[in-house]
């Protein structure tokens, strides 16, 4: 349609209209194609507002969804199309592996290729939007939805940001088999104090700009049609009423100009806290600030008449709302075409397809992460392996927030294992989490009604197991339920049970490699100290249990590198590399001297840095070039490395290029990430690498806030990971 129609049928729509095109419901307000009344109204949603919502999330299925669509549009004043949004983060039934996986992977076709599959199915069922990516920075592995971030560095989420809304929405979100992107949750979410969700986050607005935006502007500039506002305070001031952040930054300086929708009720929650004193006053800030859709309260739909009336809002603020509302149907095509790609017959072709599945394994083994090994893996099919642990069975694998994909379809180890015919035994040994527990996931519970005999059972008979094999491979890890959306920890170890059963295997069999199941870096000391290998594969996805076989038995080799420290204990977090300079950096020659900045009983370090990971094979670096030590305004100069595979197996080395600003105007981090490229190298094969350096990549926010690279010197390291030596210097001149 046409901009000035647009604006015409704008016009024409009467207050009431304007404002429901606001108000976004879900699912369950929707039944079998007409409203539910029921569910709506016990949430004080009228029927009428409801009939003229402008968007609904969380409704999935094409035939549900074309139904819906048709009753509303003949319903609607103005025959106006909804929305359909929903959260679909590392797929939809296919699922990938999660997020923070992928940003091990350090490809971001990985985060690409998810995208553009998560796009195919969903679409197929109807659905237009979805509510990813969220590119929150992380460093706080308390924090349960670090999982559904790219991870701890600014550079590593950017390059993400743009795979992902390029996945999803391709060129032009109207083509088929497009979904529009919605960035979050903006500003800051992943930083909340003590890493307890929904909590306040506290950032000075250097470390706002310098690190926490990127990623989301990025994201802006790929062109997402949408950003969510997000539940946290900054600056003391919840997000969705922020009108510096809203306005001032997201539209006045990244230039969006796509449709702000709040989070779920965090309009709402601006009375909670305690910056509006009642809903009435929760909808003029939000307005005020910039957020367009009112997802799931009363606030806009209840209050934005009297206040337009009475004249405390401007109309004219309502308008420039709606409009973006209607633009962003525009932009999806469904004035011409309201179901874009709701299909039934696609959904049976594409949801879950050999492709999918395909492209699903291929991507989880990229992710998984080799922390240690002293040579037992991989395995060779004639030995004979116990499998052992809980995720050996395991199913909900598939991430915390795959709310539609369905655990059945999932591959379990053993499923792979046997897949790959090799000689294994399998035991069980414990479940996830303690006999008798409870624990709600987000849209499961989990609930064990184990004794604690038949748990001492599940013991022995995998001690048994473990006597009778060459080597263990120990599947262990944190519960899905455990991890994502409402799930901070205090403390980050595997459950109690896992390590009883650790520890009673290790003293059996010392030959244990440990697949490690996580949603977030976990204090693994006890795990390093019995085991002689350590995978990490995150939550891997629907092809889980597959690709987990083909890496163990050395089909492939890992591959990933870790996108997020994994701290030594959980008294170091907030834990990450590029930490700032301290007046007293930590001498490791000087431990008798007590004045430094470090821990009387933990190192500074993390266990295992950003950046680590090892493959089946080794390699070496050479020193690195620069093409010059001198980098002149506007000009450019290169580092190469050699990198040669050693060993004797295939393997791939991500190559990464970090920067140091030697003195700044203000603080700088010890060192950033500016650059990576990920190889697979044959043995003996050898290759060089080289990034281009350029002033852009030396730039920060000065003593004046002003972004900005300054002169002096710099150092450049490249290497397998964030604490290489392998440096050299350059001068920056003006
Ligand atoms: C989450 C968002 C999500 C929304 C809608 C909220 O609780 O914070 O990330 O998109 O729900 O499901």
């Amino acid at each position: 349609m046409e901009q000035r129609k647009l604006l015409e049928l704008l016009e024409e729509m009467s207050l009431e209209e304007k404002i429901n095109q606001l108000f976004q419901g879900n699912g369950s307000f929707y039944e079998g194609g007409s409203i539910a009344t029921g569910p709506a109204s016990e949430q004080g949603f009228s029927e009428k507002t409801i009939r003229e919502a402008g968007s609904v999330l969380s409704i999935v299925g094409a035939e549900n969804i074309k139904k819906i669509q048709k009753a509303h549009m003949e319903n609607h004043p103005h025959h106006i199309p909804l929305v359909f949004m929903a959260d679909i983060i590392n797929g939809y039934k296919t699922a990938f592996p999660i997020p923070l996986a992928q940003g091990a992977a350090f490809n971001p076709k990985v985060a690409k290729e998810g995208a553009e599959v998560a796009a195919k199915e969903a679409s197929a069922a109807g659905i237009q939007v979805t509510f990813s990516p969220m590119l929150d920075l992380v460093r706080d592995a308390r924090w349960g939805r670090v999982m559904e971030s790219n991870g701890e560095d600014t550079y590593l989420n950017s390059v993400y940001a743009k795979a992902l809304v390029e996945g999803y929405q391709g060129d032009d979100p109207k083509q088929p088999g497009k979904i529009g992107a919605c960035v979050k949750h903006f500003a800051a979410y992943g930083a909340p104090v003590a890493g307890r969700d929904y909590n306040n986050v506290e950032l000075s607005e250097r470390t706002l700009r310098d690190d926490y935006l990127p990623a989301y502007e990025a994201a802006v500039k790929a062109g997402a049609l949408l950003v969510m506002t997000s539940f946290n305070t900054l600056n003391r001031m919840p997000s969705s009423a922020n009108k510096w952040l809203l306005r001032d930054i997201l539209r006045g300086e990244m230039g969006f100009e796509g449709t702000v929708i709040s989070d779920w009720a965090a309009i709402e929650e601006i009375r909670n806290h305690g910056v509006a004193k009642d809903r009435k006053e929760a909808a003029k800030l939000a307005l005020l600030a910039g957020t367009d859709i009112d997802m799931m309260t009363t606030c806009y739909s209840n209050y934005l008449k009297e206040l337009i009336e009475s004249g405390e809002l401007d109309e004219a603020l309502l308008d420039e709302a709606v409009l973006r509302v209607l633009e962003l149907k525009n932009k999806l095509g469904l004035f011409e075409n309201p179901y874009k790609d709701a299909d039934e017959e696609a959904e049976k072709k594409v949801l879950l397809c050999e492709e999918h599945r395909r492209k699903a394994k291929e991507a989880a083994k990229e992710t998984f992460v080799l922390l240690e090994n002293d040579g037992i893996l991989p395995l060779k099919k004639e030995e004979k392996v116990a499998f052992i642990g809980p995720f050996t069975e395991e199913k909900a694998i598939i991430g915390a927030w795959s709310i539609f994909a369905d655990e059945k379809d999932a591959v379990s180890v053993k499923e792979g294992v046997a897949a790959i015919g090799a000689n294994a035994i399998f035991a069980k040994g414990c479940d996830s989490l303690e006999p008798g527990a409870v624990m709600p996931g987000m849209n499961f519970i989990y609930e064990s009604s184990r004794t604690q005999t038949q748990a001492q059972m599940m013991l022995d008979e995998a001690v048994e197991a473990a006597q009778k094999a060459d080597k263990v491979v120990l599947c262990i890890g944190e519960h899905m339920a455990q991890t994502g959306e409402a799930a901070s920890r205090a403390d980050i170890t595997i459950p109690e049970g896992q390590k009883k059963l650790l520890r009673e295997i290790a003293r059996v069999n010392k030959n244990i490699a440990v697949v490690l199941f996580n949603g977030r870096p976990l204090d693994i000391r006890e795990i390093k100290e019995l085991a002689k290998a350590v995978l990490v594969v995150w939550m891997p996805g629907t092809e889980g249990g597959n690709a987990i076989a083909e890496v163990l038995y050395g089909e492939t080799a890992p591959s990933g590198k870790l996108p997020m420290s994994f701290p030594y204990a959980v008294g170091q977090v907030p834990v990450f590399y590029n930490e700032f300079k301290t007046g007293r950096r930590m001498n490791p020659d000087q431990p008798e001297n007590r004045f430094q900045s470090r821990y009387m009983d933990i190192p500074n370090e993390p266990l295992y840095s950003f950046g680590y990971g090892l493959s089946y094979t080794e390699f070496s670096y050479s020193g690195v070039k620069l093409s010059s030590g001198n980098l002149e305004r506007n000009g450019k100069i290169t580092a190469s490395v050699t990198v040669k595979n050693i060993g004797s197996r295939k393997g791939a080395e991500t190559v990464q290029l970090y920067i140091r600003d030697e003195e700044g105007s203000v603080v700088r981090p010890v060192r950033e990430l500016r650059g990576f490229e990920k190889l697979w190298l044959d043995p003996g094969e050898e290759k060089e690498v080289s990034f281009t350096i350029t002033e852009n990549m030396l730039k920060f926010h000065d003593i004046n806030m002003k972004y900005t690279a300054e002169p002096g010197r710099f150092t450049v390291f490249v290497g397998g990971n964030s604490r290489t030596l392998n440096q050299a210097e350059f001068c920056l001149t003006f």
